[in-house]
């Protein structure tokens, strides 16, 4: 496990409330005093302001799904302060209700166990994995179904093509260079 760049406090509590947009509404001082921004550039900035390029963007597209669906989310995470400095949460994520609303959500952030970051360094690296070597049977069975009769009925438009350009003249007894016409059985 690589060691964070800031190591959290056990007790320590981080709270980060923003609206519908991920936009920070409301934080703690605990994380004004660990983020290294001031209070005044954390709120009405995006979230992703602590975001780490570590970071695959599938996670944040599972939380973002979650939530707007109104339920809670958990998961391990790796954020940096403002100077760049890497440190791991387990962010619990909420969805705020007012009047049976959602109106925006909360995240509470914890010191993560070691076993948990060594879990998530895991699943990231084997979600980063190399892709299986190229192979047509999968490339065409992810082809939607126009593409797919595309493909297949070209080839066979390409060679009637042909056949009634060059061979058919030639059966009929036309001359090279004329084509049959099958209205009025002529060469012209
Ligand atoms: C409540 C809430 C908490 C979030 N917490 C984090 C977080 O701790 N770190 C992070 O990088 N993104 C977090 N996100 C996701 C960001 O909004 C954003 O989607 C993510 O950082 C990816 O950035 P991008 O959308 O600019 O690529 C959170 C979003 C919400 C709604």
């Amino acid at each position: 496990m690589e060691q964070p760049d800031v190591d959290l406090d056990e007790s320590d509590a981080f709270y980060i409330e923003t609206d519908l947009d991920g936009i920070i509404t409301y934080v703690n001082d605990t994380f004004v005093k660990m983020s290294g921004f001031s209070r005044n550039e954390l709120i009405g900035e995006n979230l992703n302001i602590v975001h780490h390029p570590y970071m695959p963007q599938w996670a944040f597209e599972d939380l973002w799904k979650t939530v707007k669906g109104g339920h809670p989310w958990q998961g391990i995470i790796k954020n940096r302060t403002k100077s760049s400095a890497q440190y791991w949460v387990r962010a619990t994520v909420s969805p705020v209700m007012r009047s049976g609303q959602v109106v925006g959500y909360l995240s509470l952030w914890q010191k993560p166990s070691r076993l948990e970051i060594s879990e998530a360094e895991k699943l990231y690296r084997m979600a980063e994995a190399p892709r299986p070597p190229f192979s047509i049977q999968r490339w065409f069975s992810n082809l939607n179904l126009q593409t797919k009769l595309q493909i297949m009925i070209q080839p066979a438009l390409l060679i009637v093509g042909v056949l009634a350009t060059f061979r058919l003249p030639d059966l009929a007894g036309c001359e090279f260079g004329t084509s049959y016409q099958f209205v009025n059985h002529s060469c012209t």
